[in-house]
């Protein structure tokens, strides 16, 4: 009779809402930690998938929404706007349409998902696409909430990056403490951000004993945090985080900093592999920015930079049915044939 409640009910001590907060939920949250049998003993590590394409729109970005469209509704606005690489407007529209409110989606024209689309469309999410890439999108969101009456549900809005922290509270309480090495990908860097906020504070309050490493990753042709410069035309088969001038920059070199971490870059190669080892070794579907933390973690292994015995969490972001055409692409095409079992026992290889 008790199903999850949501990460604002599960954690509203930790969370800047009150008693008259309305809360705008879909019970984000509260997803799988998958032991890796395959990628723990490649690294000779104990690691673990944080299985965010688990949430109700399919990404992390619910935690962060659910805060957001709450806090915006407690506000008494009427619309909220986001700029995104696909979930994000996902997941607002979603939200939305809990809250009785319009949302107003800003995307970086033919360089979102199939699947992501059709998420906004069907929740009736208002959508422009834009002539220009995220960032610019992004620009365009920041214009229209400051001039505008329509509150920017970005991760630049701050109670996003509270509601996202709530996935390194969950990891602690289920594995007892902190891991020591945390592995993302890095977009926007508000993920990054949030999981350093969610350790820090649960160590401060000695809910941990230790906190992680943090190490991001970003696509090679978008890695301006990695270049440390600005990438005016980003490119990866990542849609998910082709992003050149991140908005929470300083504090993913924050998170890594202060937590002794990295950040690197994955090419478009090493994420489709990774992409496949977690699908056919795993069994986990993830979309291709996702694919980028786990794709980092062997690049790092190979490099002779994993030390074995340690616990890794892999954060994997989005659910892989938002993007489904690179796991078509390349793929045999399945063979047809009549209704005769012995036929298809012999095309099965049964025979
Ligand atoms: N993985 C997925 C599946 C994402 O959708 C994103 C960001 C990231 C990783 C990177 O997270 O931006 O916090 O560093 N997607 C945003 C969007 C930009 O619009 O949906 P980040």
């Amino acid at each position: 009779t008790h199903q999850w409640r949501g990460i604002i009910e599960e954690y509203r001590d930790r969370l800047p809402v009150s008693d008259s907060t309305p809360v705008v939920t879909l019970r984000e949250g509260g997803t799988p930690l998958v032991p890796a049998q395959v990628l723990s003993e490649r690294t000779g590590c104990e690691v673990h998938l944080k299985v965010e394409g688990a949430n109700p729109t399919g990404s992390f970005k619910d935690r962060g929404m659910t805060m957001a469209i709450s806090k915006a509704k407690e506000e008494g606005a009427q619309a909220v706007i986001c700029a995104s690489t696909g979930n994000t407007s996902a997941s607002a529209a979603a939200y939305g349409v809990r809250a009785g409110m319009v949302s107003a989606v800003l995307v970086p024209q033919g360089k979102i998902a199939l699947g992501k689309m059709g998420q906004a469309l069907v929740h009736g999410a208002k959508i422009l696409q834009v002539d220009g890439n995220f960032d610019d999108c992004l620009t365009l969101a920041r214009a229209l909430s400051d001039n505008y009456p329509v509150a920017l549900v970005n991760s630049v809005n701050p109670v996003r990056i509270e509601g996202q922290k709530t996935a390194a509270f969950e990891i602690v309480d289920m594995l007892g403490d902190a891991p020591d090495i945390h592995v993302l990908p890095v977009g926007n860097a508000g993920n990054i951000t949030a999981y350093w906020k969610g350790y820090q504070e649960y160590a401060a309050d000695g809910v941990s004993t230790k906190k992680p490493r943090m190490w991001g990753f970003q696509a090679s042709g978008s890695a301006p945090i990695v270049r440390g410069e600005v990438v005016k035309d980003p490119s990866t088969i990542a849609t998910a985080i082709r992003i050149g001038n991140p908005a929470s920059w300083d504090f993913a070199l924050a998170a890594r900093d202060e937590s002794g971490g990295a950040i690197d870059e994955v090419t478009d190669r090493e994420i489709l592999r990774a992409y496949r080892l977690l699908a056919s070794q795993e069994g986990v579907f993830v979309e291709p920015a996702s694919a980028a933390s786990v794709a980092g973690l062997l690049k790092a292994a190979e490099q002779g930079k994993v030390d074995p015995g340690q616990r890794i969490v892999c954060t994997v972001t989005g659910n892989g049915l938002k993007d489904p055409d690179w796991a078509v692409a390349g793929a045999p095409q399945p063979v047809t044939v009549p209704v005769d079992a012995a036929t298809a026992a012999e095309r099965l290889g049964l025979v």
